[in-house]
This record gives structure tokens, sequence and C-alpha cells, in this order.
């Protein structure tokens, strides 16, 4: 899949681009069926908010090892409608994944994430430059009323703001201070929502401020994320790495799969 200049420049103004329905109900029925099946599985690589409970987040189902590997997530990380955009986005062919995820949201109780950046903590895994990409895939139905993501517009085109570690919801994570965030709304084109039907793609620059609410709905909210980085801009050592399946030791340059991997991978193992 090939951006057209007027996306380029969109993504450089903005931080991010949304592409409405750009997997199809099948593919989304296959990536949905892995979701649950890996959700079964017993792995330090999903989070859980209790032992024996539901997955909150399933990490690493794009590699070919591994106690989460997915035939179809690795299919559609390859894309061409993925890692071909993020090839192009970052001018580099030779891209990893800094690590992909599954969030799920889970209805009624799954909480707010707090306004932050993501090279907030890559940039403590030891990356030295903000040249990461997310692309950010619906499985679900995404609403204003199930925790969809905000994306505040332009906000990447001042850099890394120190983040604070916030804890106060259950996604403890590097966030941004609410007295910088109130100057940040201010500055910026409002929050855009990242609604969609399942299948709906975004994809967003690694210092692009983003936030999320909590899911009032009686159902699950699922995303898969996949975070591209550079192969020349892998990480640094630093103490007390984060383990392997979030700050990813993998550097091998990906290659494009088929745009059809992810029903092929469904055929295959049928
Ligand atoms: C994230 O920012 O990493 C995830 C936010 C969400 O799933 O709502
Ligand atoms: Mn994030």
């Amino acid at each position: 899949m090939q951006l057209t200049a007027a996306q380029c420049a969109h993504y450089e103004q903005n931080g991010f681009l949304i592409f409405p329905e750009l997997f199809s109900p099948k593919e989304v029925a296959i990536l949905r069926g892995e979701v649950e099946r890996v959700s079964k599985i017993d792995s330090e690589c999903i989070f859980r908010e209790e032992t024996g409970g539901p997955a909150k987040t399933i990490f690493r189902m794009h590699e070919d090892n591994g106690e989460t590997k997915s035939a179809a997530v690795r299919a559609a990380a390859r894309s061409p409608r993925s890692l071909g955009v993020a090839q192009q986005l970052l001018g580099d062919h030779a891209l990893y994944l800094h690590h992909s995820k599954v969030n799920v949201k889970a209805a009624i109780q799954g909480s707010a994430w707090p306004w932050h950046q993501d090279f907030g903590a890559w940039h403590l895994d030891g990356v030295g430059k903000p040249q990461l990409t997310t692309m950010v895939v619906m499985l679900d139905e995404a609403t204003e009323f199930n925790g969809c993501l905000y994306l505040l517009p332009g906000s990447h085109h001042e850099g890394r703001h120190q983040p604070y570690w916030d804890d106060s919801t259950a996604y403890s994570l590097w966030a941004v201070g609410p007295k910088e965030m109130r100057k940040m709304i201010a500055r910026y084109p409002d929050p855009v929502p990242l609604t969609g039907k399942p299948g709906t793609a975004a994809i967003f620059h690694c210092n692009n401020l983003h936030a999320s609410g909590h899911n009032l709905s009686a159902q699950d909210r699922r995303q898969i994320f996949f975070c591209y980085n550079r192969v020349a801009n892998h990480p640094e050592e630093v103490e007390n790495p984060r383990p392997d399946y979030v700050r990813s030791q993998n550097w091998e340059p990906m290659r494009l799969a088929s745009d059809g991997g992810i029903l092929e991978s469904a055929t295959k193992f049928a």
C-alpha cells in the first residue's frame, strides 16, 4: 500500500493517519479468534488483573516462536498495509517491532489510560531517537462510550516531555503531568477520537500525545498495537532493562508478507 503525498503531509502535520476498515471482516474474525485462543495460555507475556483471570494485555503474538506466537498476527504485523506504511513514514525499509501488544479494555471495568507519549517510556528503554511509529488495529468497534483512544493533533512537534510514573489507574505508565497537558490541549486542535468499525486502523508518531477513557459499555474493546522502530535506532544497553516481550532484542529487519497473509494463515492451520 502506497501512501499519497497528501497522506504523508497529514501525518507530518498531525502525527497520525486513520484508515477506516483497512482490514476486512474476515481478517478481523481470524485475528479475534487468535486473541481468544492465546488468551487462555499461561505465559509471562500475558498480563491479567488476577491470576487465572481474563487477559488485559497480550504481548509478542507477532514472533514465530514463544508461547504467544500467532501466524495470523505475524502476517498482520508484516502486511504491506501495516509494515509497508510504517516503512514509508519512517523512510526506512529496515524496521523491527519494539513490541506488539493486544489491549483488552474490559466491559464496564476497563479503566482509563492517562495522557502520555509512547516515546516517554521507550526512551527509558534506551531508544535514542523518536523514530518509531505505531499501527493500531481495532478488533472491536471503538466508540467514545467504550473508551476509544484520543490523539492530540500536532503534539509530536514539541518532542518528548519529561514523564512521571502514574500508577493511579489499572495501567501504570510513564505519563505527562496534568499541568503540562492543560497547556498542550489549549495549544493544539481538539483531540481526535479514534473511533471506527472493526478493522479500522491508525498509525501514530511515538511523540504524539494520546489517552483513552473508561469502557462504560457491556462489551470488551480489543485493539492490536504494532510498534515499529528503525533497526538503526535499536535500544542502547540500560540498567535493569525491561523484558524482551516489551523491549525486543530481535532487531532482524522484518520482511514484508503477502497482503493475503492473514487469510492464508487460517487456511494453513485449518
Ligand atoms: C496505549 O496507549 O498504549 C494503549 C491505550 C489504550 O489501549 O487505550
Ligand atoms: Mn500509548
